[in-house]
Formats: structure tokens, C-alpha cells, sequence
């Protein structure tokens, strides 16, 4: 809870810190992978660095946060700190961690704010660092004793690769040592680490697409991103016996088996956990009313095809709509030229599940305002950092 000699001073001086708050993360990040270079080997991304969307995440989160003290200072903004504990324990941060980036965070504020930082400013910030470090220390302890292990990876050995899509081939791994397994629930991901070609290691999340809930099997099915740092090692070097490093699951965004009528509504890579949700609630029997809604550049370069169709076969209450923007339409499904249109798919108890480029959720959750959907029923998932925060 925010004092109540902090809460004037933070919401007289959040106008400021959101201003500047751009130009303290770069200055933040450079001071702390200079003092501590070790976190920049198997702990953060170098392209997000590079790209600037964790710098971005990050000072989102902040300001998201420090408003939400001023407004509500007796709670916590509980669905953004889950996401980023989520984050957080797939990556292996722990408690003691959180005093270094507090160090070079309030040196880069000192540093960028000069004069203007009073001790009466830098103490009400502190105060809104350490409950928000709190908030997800304590979280993130939770969800590490929910595991099947102390571990943050184990090792795992990729036992079939295969290709889907134009560019994503499904990867699948089994445990290549004797760390007991967690069942993971459809929709989480994993963290994976692997070595690059200078030898650093870096770490992506990936959605489990199949056999989320086993404990001897991962897969997961990747994009490749030409462009990219990871995905082009993972795609062209990494070959059958060779072993790369998993992270337990994680995520808060699942899918429950049973529920109010499910309208997951997908672009490209982004039905990895619709995907593994239909498979999984499939094998449950699930009589849930489920819409699955998938757009696509052109019938061929849809991910996991077959296993959607196959898996929402088995599905009493589930149908699919799909959009192509170029190609020609597949018979005997539902499809259409152009892009998602929500009309007919949307019941006033809707829960909707987004994933899929920032544009497309950016559209698609604006037709489920539009629809009368309230905000809170509709579910996104981000790959990457999540930047929708700043925005
Ligand atoms: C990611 C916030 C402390 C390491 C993130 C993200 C946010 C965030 C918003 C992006 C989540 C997403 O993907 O959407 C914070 C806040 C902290 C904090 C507000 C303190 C109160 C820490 C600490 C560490 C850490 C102590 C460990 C040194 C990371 C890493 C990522 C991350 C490695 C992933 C970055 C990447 O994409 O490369 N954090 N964090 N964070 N955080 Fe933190």
C-alpha cells in the first residue's frame, strides 16, 4: 500500500517520470550490463535490447503501475504483474536480484533527472519500486514452489523436427537427464537457451503447441525470423540428438477445459496455444462452446493445420471461421478472402482469447469493444516483450 506521504508527491511527479521515463531505461540498462555483464549471457535478449522493446516493457510497467498506486493505493494491478512474474521466473530471476536493478535504476533517474530529483521525490519512488519489487518477488516465489523441481532449466533432446506452415516446423524435445518434468497447462510456454554463434547464450519463450500436459515430451513450433538472432540457429543447426536447455511452463494465460462460450481468435504463428488448447481440451471431452477464429496470409501457410482441424473434429461445440489474404480458399471450410471480422462469432458472455501480431489484436479487440464485449473478458497474448503496456 502507498503511504500517504508518497501518494502526493508521486502523483504530482508522475507527468515527469512518464516523460522521461524513455530516456532513463537505456541509461538504466547500460549502467547495470556494465556493472553486471554476466546477465547479458543466458538472461536477457540482446535483439530486445537492441530493438528496444524491453526498455519500453519496463518503463511501461512502471508508470502503468505507479498510476494505478495513485488511483487504487490499496491494491495491485494484478494481471500485469502476473504477466511479468510469468516472464520473470521462466528467465530464472530470483529475490536478490531486484536490489542490483533498484542500484542502476535510481543512479540512471539521478543521473537523467540531475537537480530535480529532491530526496522527498526519491524516496516516494523507491517506496513505488519496492512494492511493485515485492508484488512480484512474491508472486514469482509462488509459482517456482508450484513446480515438479528446484530447476530453472533442464536439459531436453530434440527427438523430431517437422516442418508446418511456409516457415515454422514443430520441434519436440524429451528429457535428457532425470529432472522430474511439470505438467503445463494449454496456452503456457517455455523458456529455451540456447548458445549463438559467439558462444552467448540467449533465451526465447515459446508457446507449447502439443502434449502440454506430458512429462516426458515438449514441443514447441517456432517461425523462423530471418531477420532474427535465435530462431535461424534453431531452425538450421539445431539437428535430432542435439540438446538445448527448457525452463518449467509458464504463463497465466490458459485455457480452462469447461467455461463460458471460448472465441480464440488467431493470426499466423499466433494459434501455437490455440492449437494446444483445442488438442488439450479435445482429449479432455470437453463440451465447451468454442469459436476458433485464424487468419492467415494463405491457406498454406497456416501453422498446425492438420492438428487444429483434427483436434476441433473431436470437439462437440466447436467450429472454425478463417481468413486468407491471398491464395485460393480451401473447400469445405469455412473461409473467406481479407481480413478477421468478428460479426456472428461474438455472444454477450464471450471470452476472447487474442494472439498474434500487435496490429491484428490492436484490431480485432477493437471489434470486441465495438460488439459490447467488456474489456476484462478479452485476453491477449504478446510474443516478446509486451510493449501494448507502454502504449
Ligand atoms: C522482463 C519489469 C525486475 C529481468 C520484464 C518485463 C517487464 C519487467 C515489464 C517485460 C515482460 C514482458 O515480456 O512482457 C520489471 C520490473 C522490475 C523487474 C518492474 C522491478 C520492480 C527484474 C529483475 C531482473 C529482471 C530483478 C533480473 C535481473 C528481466 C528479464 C526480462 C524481464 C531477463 C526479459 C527481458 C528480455 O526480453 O530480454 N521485466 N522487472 N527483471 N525482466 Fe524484469
Amino acid at each position: 500500500m502507498l503511504s500517504t506521504q508518497s501518494r502526493p508527491v508521486i502523483e504530482a511527479t508522475l507527468p515527469i517520470i512518464a516523460e522521461r521515463i524513455s530516456s532513463i531505461t537505456p541509461k538504466f540498462y547500460q549502467r547495470m550490463f556494465a556493472a553486471r555483464p554476466e546477465l547479458l549471457d543466458g538472461m536477457f535478449s540482446r535483439s530486445n535490447q537492441k530493438n528496444g522493446t524491453q526498455q519500453q516493457a519496463l518503463a511501461g510497467s512502471i508508470a502503468v503501475f505507479a498510476t494505478y498506486l495513485v488511483n487504487n493505493p490499496e491494491t495491485t494491478p494484478e494481471t500485469m504483474l502476473s504477466r511479468i512474474a510469468h516472464k520473470h521466473t521462466s528467465l530464472g530471476v530470483v529475490e536478490e536480484q531486484y536490489g542490483i536493478v533498484y542500484e542502476h535504476l535510481f543512479a540512471a533517474i539521478a543521473e537523467d533527472l540531475g537537480d530535480a530529483l529532491t530526496p522527498e521525490i526519491a524516496e516516494a519512488w523507491t517506496e513505488v519500486y519496492w512494492l511493485m519489487a515485492q508484488a512480484l518477488i512474491k508472486i514469482e516465489k509462488g509459482l517456482y514452489a508450484r513446480q515438479a523441481n528446484a530447476t530453472i532449466y533442464s536439459n531436453w533432446k530434440l527427438v523430431e523436427r517437422t516442418a508446418t506452415g511456409a516457415d515454422s516446423v514443430s520441434f519436440s524435445f524429451e528429457p535428457a537427464d532425470d529432472t522430474a518434468a511439470t505438467i503445463a497447462k494449454p496456452g503456457q510456454f517455455v523458456s529455451m537457451r540456447m548458445p549463438m554463434a559467439d558462444g552467448i547464450r540467449q533465451v526465447r519463450q515459446f508457446t507449447l503447441s502439443n502434449d502440454v500436459e506430458s512429462t516426458t515430451r515438449r514441443t514447441v513450433t517456432v517461425k523462423l525470423d530471418v531477420d532474427g538472432e535465435f530462431t535461424p540457429v534453431l531452425h538450421n543447426s539445431l539437428k535430432v540428438g542435439d540438446v538445448v536447455e527448457l525452463s518449467n511452463p509458464y504463463g497465466d494465460l490458459v485455457i480452462d477445459t469447461e467455461g463460458a462460450p471460448l472465441v480464440i481468435a488467431t493470426a499466423g504463428i499466433g494459434c501455437t496455444p490455440s492449437a494446444a488448447a483445442l488438442q488439450t481440451l479435445a482429449a479432455a471431452g470437453s463440451t465447451r462452446e468454442i469459436t476458433v477464429l485464424h487468419a492467415d496470409q494463405e491457406f498454406a501457410s497456416w501453422p498446425l493445420r492438420e492438428q487444429m482441424l483434427e483436434s476441433l473434429g473431436q470437439l462437440p461445440n466447436a467450429k472454425i471461421r478463417t481468413w486468407f489474404e491471398r491464395g485460393e480458399l480451401p473447400e469445405g471450410l469455412d473461409a473467406k478472402a481479407g481480413y478477421m471480422d468478428l460479426t456472428d462469432s461474438l455472444t454477450a458472455d464471450s471470452q476472447v482469447y487474442l494472439c498474434g501480431p500487435l496490429p491484428f489484436m490492436h484490431a480485432v479487440r477493437s471489434q470486441a469493444l465495438a460488439a459490447g464485449i467488456p474489456a476484462e473478458h478479452i485476453h491477449y497474448e504478446v510474443f516478446g516483450p509486451d510493449v501494448w503496456l507502454a502504449a
